[in-house]
């Protein structure tokens, strides 16, 4: 553990999973769950976040590896972007019981944790799947689009700054929302095509 970066993302995972303070916790520890940190190169250019771990990732500590994590490794495949080469995480940390909506108070909670995370990584390129990511980095950009929803922003490039500099945001629809409707996914796999600028 000879980078830096790596043992600040150590500490952090140390953290989530001693955060008593989570309403998830002890669905987390009643179910032998694990906190769900992130995966992937700590050099990425392009980050994903999503929303929050299901059952297979709480199960495994990774993210997307269920379902929505087999559509996430078809589209990258699509465009010809390795999974390693990119850093994957979530907004909440915790599986949500019945993968309901993170609430406010949770988001809040693990806030500082992908702040961190983003800090450590300093991607140029964030994805965020699905509305929450969504949210939060149009916050944490200082991007105040007309009409800030994903049903509008989905497959664009926007422009913002992060604390450590500019940072292109590309919106796009959470794979969840494209496994049961085929018109949904010809939508991501045509707004996935936008990434192959920044390869
Ligand atoms: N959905 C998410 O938002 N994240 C995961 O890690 C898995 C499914």
């Amino acid at each position: 553990m000879d980078d830096p970066r790596s043992a600040q993302m150590a500490a952090l995972a140390d953290e989530v999973r001693n955060l008593r303070a989570s309403p998830l916790y002890e669905f987390r520890v009643a179910n032998r769950y694990k906190p769900v940190i992130g995966e992937g190169s700590l050099d990425a250019f392009i980050m994903f976040i999503g929303e929050a771990p299901g059952e297979a990732e709480a199960k495994s500590g990774r993210p997307f590896v269920g379902a929505s994590g087999r559509l996430l490794d078809e589209l990258l495949r699509g465009i010809g972007l390795e999974r390693s080469s990119v850093y994957i995480t979530n907004v909440v940390k915790d599986r949500p019981p019945e993968n309901r909506d993170p609430t406010r108070e949770e988001i809040e909670l693990y806030t500082p944790i992908l702040l961190r995370q983003i800090d450590i990584i300093r991607p140029k390129v964030i994805v965020t799947l699905g509305r929450f990511a969504l949210a939060f980095m149009l916050d944490l950009l200082g991007i105040r689009p007309p009409e800030a929803k994903i049903s509008k922003l989905h497959g664009q490039v926007l422009q913002g700054v992060a604390p450590y500099g500019p940072v292109s945001l590309v919106p796009l629809f959470h794979p969840a929302v494209a496994l049961y409707s085929t018109p949904s996914k010809a939508t991501l796999v045509k707004d996935f095509q936008v990434l192959k600028q920044f390869l």
